[in-house]
């Protein structure tokens, strides 16, 4: 496999959850930058359509990500307005959880007590979404995911934005500057972040805990992504009369890559 097993800080359970909040704030504002709602709106349809699901179980959802924009890209069409959210992850923080929960908006709803992607038998009916979390799970658990959709007939879509296609000596090598463009580009997204707290702004211009944080755990992401090779070797086995998997590199509309998907769907 090219996937390594590198640490990142987000996925350690005495790391602190507004820490996790302030990083996965981030993330939704670079989602907005690259656009990733369109394409993960036009999969998630794809998912939908083909399984004839009516909920959607978004684990590892962290701070909403690109998924309640998605909802709002699908209910502008008629078809997929019965169409309702989950969103969980294994560390929900509670103001998250309130902040989705109190909006009146009756088809999105994050689920306040923690759920664990790998427990993908014991989670709420419909189409199971991994939205940059499935590079979280070890090549073990991994397996244990596409497994579990597969044996308990679930729609699964996985979708990361990244993709782990450069060297890994070249990733070593590149670091340090990576590293540090990363930091600087936290410095430019933080004002977009909604809602701009008094803790992201803090530990990002003040006491810099964020920008290190973010820098380190999106490079690791990088070579913790399972290549759609390796996803062929964790898919090995799994194929069956019952149960499809489909898999492939994601575009935007004017042609460049946007990540990869794998789609897993009951027949
Ligand atoms: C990189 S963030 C992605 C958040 C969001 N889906 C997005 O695209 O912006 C990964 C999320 O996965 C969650 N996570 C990690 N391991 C998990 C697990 N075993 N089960 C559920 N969530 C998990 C983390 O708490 C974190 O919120």
């Amino acid at each position: 496999m090219k996937r390594i097993q590198l640490f990142e800080f987000e996925d350690y359970d005495w790391f602190p959850t507004w820490l996790r909040t302030c990083m996965t704030n981030l993330i939704n504002v670079l989602h907005k930058l690259l656009g990733v709602s369109d394409v993960l709106a036009n999969l998630v349809a794809q998912a939908l359509i083909k399984s004839n699901a009516k909920q959607i179980v978004d684990l590892g959802s962290g701070a909403g990500g690109a998924m309640p924009e998605v909802m709002k890209i699908l209910h502008g069409y008629d078809r997929y307005k019965d169409v309702n959210l989950i969103m969980t992850d294994l560390y929900p923080d509670d103001e998250m959880v309130a902040k989705f929960n109190s909006q009146y908006n009756p088809s999105i709803k994050y689920h306040k007590s923690p759920v664990d992607a790998t427990d993908i038998a014991n989670t709420p009916e419909g189409l199971k979404t991994m939205v940059n979390s499935f590079h979280h799970m070890n090549p073990e658990n991994a397996k244990e995911i596409l497994k579990s959709a597969q044996e308990n007939k679930q729609p699964l879509l996985i979708y990361e934005m990244g993709q782990n296609n450069i060297p890994l000596l070249m990733w070593w090598l590149l670091l340090p500057i990576s590293l540090a463009v990363m930091m600087l580009m936290v410095l430019f997204m933080t004002p977009f972040v909604k809602p701009l707290t008094w803790r992201q702004l803090v530990f990002t211009y003040l006491i810099p805990i964020i920008p290190i944080c973010y820098a380190w755990d999106g490079q690791a992401s990088l070579p913790r992504m399972y290549t759609l090779k390796d996803m062929d070797v964790l898919l090995e086995g799994l194929e069956t009369e019952n149960y499809t998997w489909e898999k492939a590199i994601m575009y935007r509309k004017k042609g460049k890559k946007l990540g990869t998907y794998v789609m897993g769907l009951p027949k």
